[in-house]
């Protein structure tokens, strides 16, 4: 259905469009746990069982069992096929339509891309050589200098540039690639018709996107010298703003709780190094609302780690309004002046680093703390000039309750009486005038009947399908596994194995997995409600490998039972018409006492599993 728009700039679109704000803009929703409930707009009811899940991006009514993502809820109440619900979306964002839609050129591009890919991962498996290489001596011993070891050297794919001109050019171009493709990656530059390697003599990070794809370099200088980074030019695979160095790790680790935004690739890895596993850098320029809504896919919770310094604080301050106009609920980490995250961790400790976390403070702290240092609060004029913009601040806060803190700190700081300070919030707010009313579009009742579902009993190898099927839908890595760990075992039921060939076919296409992309491809309105209630359901594990595998080898018992009892209901049939002499039944016999020996001696088959 999606073949008229390209995949990216579905996703796209579909990212941009958080789904709670979408459907507020149709019905209330109030928060109640994790999920938002509202009236359901698709079937009758006076109390709420329609659930909008933020963090999976999905909605699910448990009425009339109607369920999908932002995509589908605009299908349903706007009338409009797939497409054109995209299309919606796009225009509700300004994202603009790819001018031209799916065709051969966008075949080639596609193709062009992934040559650009496998030049990069060519690249930095050559540079990590040359790092591990004699000549790359004085690089490693400079990493090491820093504190930096073989792991963090693996984890992370760290190399080293050679101190030479053309070394680089020339080893991409014995391996097949051109030197126009050198070009356009940025590895090579042209100078009087001569081309020569860009990185030359430095410690070399490969900058890998959150689809695990090198989309370009950071060079470092061993020393002092200027200019201390070098990086990989923009290109149609690397544009600065829509990565996040270190988010290919960060995205990994279960559950992604929360990131550390920091400034700079040292910073990453040092935290890494500490174990301290979700930072990621924005590469020293300003966060971008791409940057943001990407990390928003993954969890909402984001602290900012930035230099101590003005800038550094000016960047915090930009990069605060930015996610929370994406709806993350950030926080910032302050460091003394002049140290970034690396600093402090190398200088401090991680325990020091740890503190300093655990003490990060709200976007009003942290931006009534900068106004405060700006001015005497003894000074009458100055008192009321900082209560007239910390006034402005609070009407930001939405939660009353945090308001009220918030007054009470002003009314201590300044002495003016917090009823006052109330009404000046209120009477500001007013002021700016923020548009109330929600549209109320009620009354699409198509399903007008609530579908009940019973809640019959589940087999056990049902259940872990549904588990293995929610797991799948989450990410590439996790999908690819299981389908390699299933081997030859099938789902057994339908949905699932509909389900499976969709993350199949993303897979082979290379498109990202989520739960609220799969759904793209799900047609059929009851099919979906079904495949939402799956991807809702709540899990519980601490190590998802080995759920896997408890659910594989419940799903491999499950087929050794009934193959058992097929075979046994044969072997009775045969021995009714007296047939046991014949070859036929000594192979059934045979089979089935392998069965037995089997699931004797694990019921669960895991001696199979690796
Ligand atoms: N940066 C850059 N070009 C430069 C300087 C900085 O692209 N000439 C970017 C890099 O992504 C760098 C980040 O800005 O990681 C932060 O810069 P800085 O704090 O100077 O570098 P660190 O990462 O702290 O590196 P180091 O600790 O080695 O000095
Ligand atoms: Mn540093």
């Amino acid at each position: 259905m999606s073949n008229y728009l390209p995949e990216d700039f579905i996703e796209e679109v579909r990212v941009a469009n958080e789904i709670t704000d979408v459907i507020s803009e149709y019905l209330t929703l109030r928060p109640k746990g994790k999920n938002y409930f509202g009236l359901c707009p698709f079937h009758n009811e006076k109390t709420p069982s329609f659930s909008v899940d933020p963090e999976k991006q999905l909605y699910h009514c448990f009425g009339c069992g109607a369920g999908g993502n932002v995509f589908t809820f605009i299908m349903e109440q706007e009338r409009l096929d797939f497409i054109d619900s995209v299309k919606l979306l796009a225009q509700r964002k300004g994202i603009p339509l790819p001018d031209s839609i799916e065709s051969p050129q966008d075949e080639e591009a596609k193709k062009h891309k992934d040559k650009l890919y496998m030049l990069n991962r060519e690249t930095a498996l050559y540079y990590h050589e040359n790092l591990l290489a004699p000549h790359g001596r004085h690089a490693l011993e400079y990493l090491k200098s820093r504190g930096i070891d073989q792991r963090i050297i693996k984890t992370f794919g760290i190399g080293y540039a050679p101190k030479s001109w053309d070394s680089t050019k020339n080893y991409l171009i014995g391996k097949g690639f051109d030197t126009q493709l050198l070009t356009e990656a940025g590895l090579i530059l042209e100078k009087n018709q001569r081309e020569y390697d860009r990185f030359r003599d430095r410690i070399m990070f490969p900058i890998i996107d959150h689809r695990d794809r090198v989309v370009g370099f950071g060079g470092r200088v061993l020393g002092d010298s200027s200019p201390k980074y070098l990086n990989s030019p923009e290109s149609s695979i690397f544009n600065k703003g829509s990565v996040l160095f270190g988010l290919n790790l960060a995205r990994k680790r279960r559950p992604v709780d929360s990131f550390i935004i920091v400034e700079g690739y040292m910073d990453v890895i040092t935290l890494h190094r500490f174990g301290i596993d979700n930072g990621v850098a924005s590469l020293g320029t300003a966060l971008t609302m791409e940057q943001a809504r990407l990390m928003r896919r993954y969890t909402q919770n984001i602290y900012t780690a930035y230099d101590g310094d003005t800038a550094g604080q000016r960047a915090t301050l930009r990069g605060l309004d930015i996610l929370k106009s994406v709806g993350c609920n950030a926080r910032v980490i302050v460091f003394p002046k002049g140290m970034d995250p690396d600093d402090v961790l190398v200088n401090h400790g991680v325990e020091y680093f740890n503190k300093l976390l655990h003490d990060a403070m709200s976007i009003t702290d942290f931006k009534l703390d900068r106004l405060q240092a700006q001015y005497d609060l003894d000074d009458q004029e100055d008192k009321v000039e900082f209560t007239t913009r910390a006034v402005r601040i609070l009407t930001d806060v939405e939660n009353l309750l945090e308001r009220d803190i918030y007054i009470q700190r002003l009314n201590n700081l300044t002495g003016f009486r917090p009823e006052l300070l109330y009404r000046y919030v209120e009477q500001v707010e007013n002021r700016g005038g923020r548009a109330g009313l929600k549209k109320n579009k009620i009354g699409n009742n198509r399903h007008t009947t609530p579908i009940r579902k019973a809640r019959i009993h589940v087999a056990a190898n049902i259940k872990a399908e549904m588990h293995l099927i929610r797991l799948m839908a989450l990410d590439d890595g996790i999908a690819k596994r299981i389908i390699d760990r299933l081997g030859d075992l099938q789902f057994e039921d339908p949905i699932h194995v509909k389900v499976a060939d969709i993350i199949k076919e993303l897979l082979s296409r290379d498109v990202e997995i989520n739960p609220a992309q799969v759904l793209n491809y799900v047609q059929d309105d009851q099919l979906r409600g079904k495949i939402t209630e799956i991807f809702g359901m709540e899990m519980e594990y601490d190590n998802v490998d080995r759920y896997i595998d408890d659910c594989i080898g419940e799903l491999r018992r499950s087929q050794l039972e009934k193959r058992r009892n097929h075979l046994m209901e044969q072997i009775s049939r045969m021995d009714e018409v007296q047939e046991h002499n014949s070859e036929e039944y000594k192979v059934l016999v045979e089979e089935l006492s392998a069965i037995n020996r089997m699931t004797k001696l694990d019921p669960f088959g895991k001696e199979e599993v690796m």
